[in-house]
């Protein structure tokens, strides 16, 4: 299968916050974001795979900073390594400053996607050639992060986890 770079698979969704989706502070609340990084990150799979997609695993995900009702936040994803039938996605969100319209990065996660057939079954998507200095780091890190997700699912016996060995070396 043909290589794809990252930015084939660039997803950018930007929308207002709204008062129906904050929680009592009048910030965003955390599972609107989650939905609007899901769908993001599905688009992005899509994207890449040409396939239909489903998650497998919300790998980490952090709210860093609180965001304001009225906001105007940005939500980027991209492909950033494919395996056989999964691909980690990574998304950024960003959040529009009023006066400036300067984006500041509020928050960021990483998900797995997986390619399936029509009746679900996991399918080969093509792999990934990262291109910039952040690609390249990131999809460097992905199989460590692919085992740690893989171990806490139950998927995988921490004994087989040889890239989080690495780390403890
Ligand atoms: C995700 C799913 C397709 C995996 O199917 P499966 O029959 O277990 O298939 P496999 O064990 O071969 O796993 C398929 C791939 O997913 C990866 N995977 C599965 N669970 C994972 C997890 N928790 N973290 C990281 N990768 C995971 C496997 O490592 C494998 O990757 P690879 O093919 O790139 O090596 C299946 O569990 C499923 O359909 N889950 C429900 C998905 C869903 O409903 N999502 C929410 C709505 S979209």
């Amino acid at each position: 299968m043909k290589s794809k770079t990252p930015s084939e698979s660039l997803t950018i969704l930007t929308d207002l916050v709204l008062p129906s989706e904050t929680n009592p502070l009048d910030s965003l609340f955390g599972g609107e974001l989650l939905s609007r990084m899901d769908r993001a990150c599905s688009i992005a799979a899509r994207r890449h795979s040409k396939s239909i997609v489903v998650t497998a695993s919300v790998n980490h995900v952090a709210f860093n900073k609180a965001v304001p009702v009225g906001s105007v936040l940005t939500v980027e994803a991209k492909v950033s390594r494919a395996f056989y039938s999964s691909m980690e996605i990574f998304v950024d969100v960003w959040m529009e400053c009023l006066e400036t319209g300067k984006p500041e990065k509020v928050n960021e996660g990483m998900y797995t996607f997986v390619a399936v057939d029509e009746n679900g079954k996991p399918t080969q998507v093509p792999p990934i050639l990262p291109e910039t200095p952040l690609e390249k780091e990131r999809f460097d890190a992905a199989l460590r992060r692919k085992q740690l997700s893989l171990v806490l699912s139950g998927r995988m016996a921490p004994g087989e986890a040889t890239e989080l060995k690495k780390l403890f070396e």
